[in-house]
């Protein structure tokens, strides 16, 4: 070890590490140094610069369909409501009541106005205090609400920024909309929707789903034959995401007799056979195929525990409110939690490589350049919300 163990945990450190990343050549990029995964400075300066001011994704628009419906959730350390208002319009808004700070809604579900569980303060859908038990004459309701927050709807994905001057994620995304426009993401239906705790850094868990290389090794037993090496390659990336690409086997598009899979004229043989998978950063990871998308959120909780949250989309009809997990052409609602758990056990393992202190010279693999670019990423971010991406 070069360094006192204290020193590596330093924020001037963790920074300096994340710069000397991002500086190296594309062709011949080593792996992190381990503070970047266990400094606590870095995760309140994280939290500051980058959670603070960026586009994350907290879930699908559909997970809404009526009016009324919302759920609650936390953008970095913003607690967050989403909800469906009378314009059918998704908003968002903080949880926190401005009379003394509590949340004033919880979980998920069905409301037309909030009240507030500490002292009965109401708003209205859009934040609008609407009434507040017993107080004075003079007290003016128009100048408390709830705080509005900016959300956009983007390939059928929430996204809210804490920052009321944050330039538009759209713009940001033209090149991955453009890629993905034939899949038609905003057009698929929720099926599955999931939270876990896992036992590493947020990035660990980042740089696990943007990289391919691990596919055939640790998901052996789950999908690695739908990835041998030769078949992936890096796809689109820029300052604020990064996709590699795996070419499918043919197997993976036969279509099955009686098949729900909504009809899509857009897609072209080739689309049918590719997989994308890669990172929105901060915080918004997905797999593109041409009939589900799967997608994984991270929140960190601590700078060894993020919270996952994952679910699947499908491009299929299927009667009823939930679809039949033993449909056959589901597969992957059935794989999905053990392809989970392998990557969980995973990242709890990188973890406590990294909380050793050592550090070790790991070479990337080409298709691991994602990580390059993440790190590249979270080097502009850190240095301040003012550095354009
Ligand atoms: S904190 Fe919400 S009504 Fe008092
Ligand atoms: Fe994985």
């Amino acid at each position: 070890m070069d360094k006192p163990a204290q020193a590596k945990t330093s924020l001037a450190y963790a920074l300096d590490a994340i710069s000397r990343m991002a500086a190296q050549p594309d062709e011949a990029a080593h792996a992190a140094d381990p503070a970047i995964y266990t400094s606590e400075a870095l995760l309140d300066h994280e939290q500051e610069q980058i959670f603070d001011h960026e586009w994350a994704c907290v879930g699908r628009a559909d997970e809404l369909p009526n009016r009324g419906d919302y759920m609650t959730t936390m953008v970095g350390r913003t607690p967050v409501i989403v909800n469906r208002r009378k314009d059918g319009s998704l908003g968002a808004m903080a949880n926190i009541c401005a009379h003394r700070l509590a949340a004033v809604a919880e979980g998920r579900g069905n409301m037309p106005r909030f009240v507030c569980p500490y002292h009965a303060w109401t708003y209205e859908e859009d934040g609008r205090l609407l009434g507040a038990p017993h107080m004075p004459k003079d007290f003016d309701k128009k100048a408390c609400g709830l705080d509005p927050l900016a959300l956009e709807i983007w390939n059928g994905y929430i996204y809210i920024n804490p920052d009321p001057d944050a330039a538009p994620l759209a713009d940001r995304l033209e090149p991955l909309t453009a890629l993905f426009r034939n899949y038609r993401l905003g057009d698929m239906r929720i099926m599955h929707k999931a939270t876990e705790v896992w036992e590493g850094n947020w990035k660990v868990a980042t740089e696990n789903f943007i990289e391919s290389y691990h596919l055939t090794v640790v998901h052996a037993q789950s999908i690695g034959h739908l990835a041998p090496m030769q078949a992936i390659s890096m796809a689109e990336e820029g300052p604020g995401y990064a996709f590699h690409r795996v070419q499918a086997p043919p197997e993976f598009i036969q279509s099955m007799p009686g098949s729900l899979q909504k009809p899509n004229p857009d897609i072209s043989d080739e689309e049918r056979m590719t997989i994308y998978a890669g990172c929105v950063f901060p915080n918004h990871l997905f797999t593109v195929q041409h009939d589900q998308v799967t997608w994984m959120r991270t929140q960190p909780i601590s700078t060894d525990k993020t919270l996952i949250e994952w679910g699947i989309a499908g491009a299929y009809d299927w009667p009823g409110d939930e679809p039949d997990p033993e449909h056959p052409e589901f597969y992957y609602m059935r794989e999905m939690p053990h392809v989970n758990a392998e990557d969980r056990a995973v990242v709890a393992s990188v973890q406590i490589g990294a909380k050793s202190g050592r550090k070790l010279p790991g070479r990337l693999h080409p298709v691991e350049h994602g990580i390059l670019t993440f790190a590249r990423y979270l080097d502009t971010r850190l240095r301040g919300p003012e550095n354009t991406l």
